[in-house]
Order: C-alpha cells, then sequence, then structure tokens
C-alpha cells in the first residue's frame, strides 16, 4: 500500500499571494523566486501558475533555469548564484536567461567567453549582508566594465538584504544606505535596474522597493517576519502547501508509561495508578525520512480531522506519534493535517528549532505531491 503522506499544493492561494505582493508594489516589476524547486512546492508547475503574472523568475542554478525553459516558461529567468565557469556562462546565453555576477572572477568569466547573444546581467553589491557581492570600489569598477561588454543587454544592481526579518536591526539601515550611496556615485537612478526587497522588505520597507522586488517565501503563503510579527494590516497570505498524512494505529497507553525512542514522552500520572485514564495515541504515517522535523518537540501541534492535538514523543523516519485530547473521536485512516491549512507551518518551525523555508525546502521525494 503507498503511504498515505501527501502534499497537497494550492495553485490558487499562490496566485493570490502573489496578487498581494501586485498591490502592494503597484510601480514596480516582480522577480518570484522560485529555487529550490520553488520553496518545495515543485518549480515547473508553481513557474507555471505563475508566468502569466510574474516579470521574471529567479533560481539558485542553471539546472533549475534549464527545467524551467525546458518545461515551456518563456519569462526572463535569473541566476540569482551566477555561472560556475565558462561552459555555464555560453548555456545562460544560449537558453536565454540572466545571470548575477557577484564577484570579479564570474566577472572575468563573462568577459572573457563568447556569446550567442548578449544576456542580462544583475550586478551584485555587498551591502554589509558579507555573503555574496562586490565592495561599494569592487562594484562600481564591475559596472563600468560591463557598461560598454557586447555580452551585456541590460543591467540591474541589486543587494541582498541580512536582516529584513526584524525590522528594528540597525544593519537595515546601513544596507539602504550603502546601497543608495554606491548608487547615486555610479550615476544610476530608480527605474534604471535597482533591486533591494526580499519579502520581509517588500512587507515593510516601501523605501526599498525601488525597480524589482524579489519575493520569496511570502508567495507561499508564510509570514516572513521574524519573532511572530503579525503581517502588515490588510494584508492576508494563504497557505500554498498543505501537508497531511493519516492515523495507521491507535495505542493506549496507561499512566506512567512511555511512548517512542528514548521515552521521549510519557503518559500523565503514576504507573500502575488505577485513578489516572490511559492516554490515547494516534500512530501517524509521517516521519523525518519525509521531511518532517525530527526536532519537532512534544506538544507541537498538528490537527487531528481538523481538531487540534499535539505531537507526544520523538519523531521517528517514518512515524510520528501524537496524544489525543480525552474528548477526541479518531480511528485508523483517519486524516491528520501536519501544516498548512488551518496549521501554519511558521507554529510547526517554531517548536522545531527552524523555519518554515526549511520545512518548505525539505519535503521529499517520498510524499506524494498533489495540485488543485
Ligand atoms: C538574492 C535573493 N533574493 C530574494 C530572495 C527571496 O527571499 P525571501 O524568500 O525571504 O523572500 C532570496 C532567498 O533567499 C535570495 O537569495
Amino acid at each position: 500500500m503507498t503511504r498515505p503522506i501527501e502534499a497537497i499544493i494550492s495553485l490558487a492561494n499562490l496566485q493570490h499571494n502573489f496578487s498581494v505582493v501586485r498591490r502592494l508594489t503597484p510601480g514596480a516589476r516582480i522577480m518570484a523566486v522560485v529555487k529550490a524547486n520553488a520553496y518545495g512546492h515543485g518549480a515547473v508547475r508553481v513557474a507555471g501558475a505563475l508566468a502569466p503574472l510574474a516579470d521574471a523568475f529567479g533560481v539558485a542554478s542553471l539546472e533549475e533555469a534549464v527545467e524551467l525553459r525546458d518545461a515551456g516558461i518563456d519569462k526572463p529567468i535569473v541566476l540569482l548564484s551566477g555561472v560556475f565557469g565558462r561552459a555555464e556562462m555560453r548555456e545562460v546565453a544560449r537558453y536565454g536567461l540572466g545571470t548575477v555576477i557577484h564577484c570579479a572572477e564570474q566577472l572575468q568569466i563573462l568577459l572573457d567567453t563568447q556569446l550567442c547573444q548578449p544576456i542580462d546581467v544583475w550586478l551584485k553589491l555587498d551591502t554589509g549582508m558579507h555573503r555574496l557581492g562586490f565592495t561599494p570600489d569592487g562594484f562600481r569598477q564591475a559596472a563600468a566594465r560591463l557598461r560598454t561588454a557586447e555580452q551585456v543587454a541590460n543591467r540591474v544592481f541589486l543587494s541582498h538584504l541580512a536582516c529584513a526579518d526584524n525590522s528594528s536591526e540597525d544593519l537595515n539601515e546601513r544596507q539602504l544606505t550603502t546601497f543608495r550611496n554606491t548608487i547615486d556615485e555610479l550615476g544610476v537612478r530608480s527605474g534604471d535596474g535597482l533591486s533591494l526587497a526580499n519579502s520581509a522588505a517588500l512587507l515593510t520597507r516601501p523605501d526599498m522597493h525601488f525597480d524589482w522586488v524579489r519575493p520569496g517565501v511570502m508567495l507561499y503563503g508564510v509570514n516572513p517576519l521574524s519573532g511572530e510579527v503579525p503581517l502588515p494590516e490588510g494584508v492576508e497570505l494563504r497557505p500554498v502547501m498543505t501537508l497531511h498524512s493519516r492515523i495507521v494505529a491507535l495505542q493506549t497507553v496507561p499512566a506512567g508509561e512511555s511512548v517512542g525512542y528514548g521515552e521521549g514522552w510519557r503518559a500523565p500520572g503514576l504507573l500502575n495508578s488505577s485513578s489516572t485514564s490511559p492516554s490515547r495515541i494516534a500512530v501517524v504515517a509521517a516521519g523525518y525520512g519525509d521531511g518532517y522535523p525530527r526536532h519537532a518537540r512534544n506538544g507541537c501541534p498538528v490537527l487531528v480531522n481538523g481538531r487540534p492535538a499535539a505531537i507526544a514523543g520523538r519523531v521517528s523516519m517514518d512515524l510520528l506519534t501524537v496524544a489525543l485530547g480525552d474528548d477526541q473521536q479518531a480511528k485508523v485512516g483517519d486524516t491528520v493535517t501536519l501544516w498548512g491549512e488551518g496549521l501554519a507551518v511558521e507554529s510547526i518551525a517554531a517548536y522545531s528549532e527552524t523555519i518554515a523555508y526549511e520545512l518548505l525546502t525539505g519535503v521529499n521525494q517520498r510524499v506524494k505531491f498533489s495540485y488543485e
């Protein structure tokens, strides 16, 4: 029998979330970030649903871009980490892609390579995250070299924010100032192709929208603001992935007995006491071998037949265990929602010492995907 765990992807909710972005950024173009298999949702299906709406797509690698082109996506696609050699640069041109250039080595590869057609180059400035990008001086020199290079069709200038999810961080202001100053010194203006905002900045900082916004996680219905800060007034995002499975066994566990590996949860009450009622445990076909987080603590929420219940015991590879409430009816085969509609993936992340991005990208091939 096939394991009953399933990810249901709502393309209607995806399109709704995209329309939220469009409403919030009426003057900007939108690059929908679909790297890492569209944050685990299925890049071809997601890009297909957004192709009539988005102005461009952002991916992590040439392979991800080619998958979309081969599937018939003809909108601009940009490699957000750039290329790893001249052969890849030639493929970028052959497939009509664009690429980030974030370091001297990539710049040299571009300038040394003959291309079958000019490509769009997204030149990246490091404004303080210190991950990818040129220093302000290196950026100005690179921009000058690109201005006259025959390999270049259009130039876009971008940077990436380290703390946009936390609006009280000083680094946000410093990054914006460095971005503005460097761009000003270059003589480039808004309208010439500037890009800074990811989802969090898009929601909280209209002054960071510039010409292109680059939403990722919010398209998938996740609130990108950390610390349980609510979405701004009037913004409603809908979950795109609902992960659910079914109950495969029910257990009655006497007071004081434990459940699962390492005795990770113990039924309340005294061992061998007749005065405490036993706990009812539902065993669910979902585990870390599917991408459900092993670190989910006791108490992590699930929905059993739509009603709240909580993880009890360690998540194992194929199974997890849930304590049912006293009044909760459940039988083998009943549906258990692990996240999505009615249960925000952000809450599962909070119980698992991780972020929603990791959970969504971690759902793996064992899980059946269906699209509606
Ligand atoms: C360069 C770049 N832009 C935009 C995004 C989208 O970020 P988010 O998913 O937080 O909106 C990412 C994702 O990490 C990124 O690397």
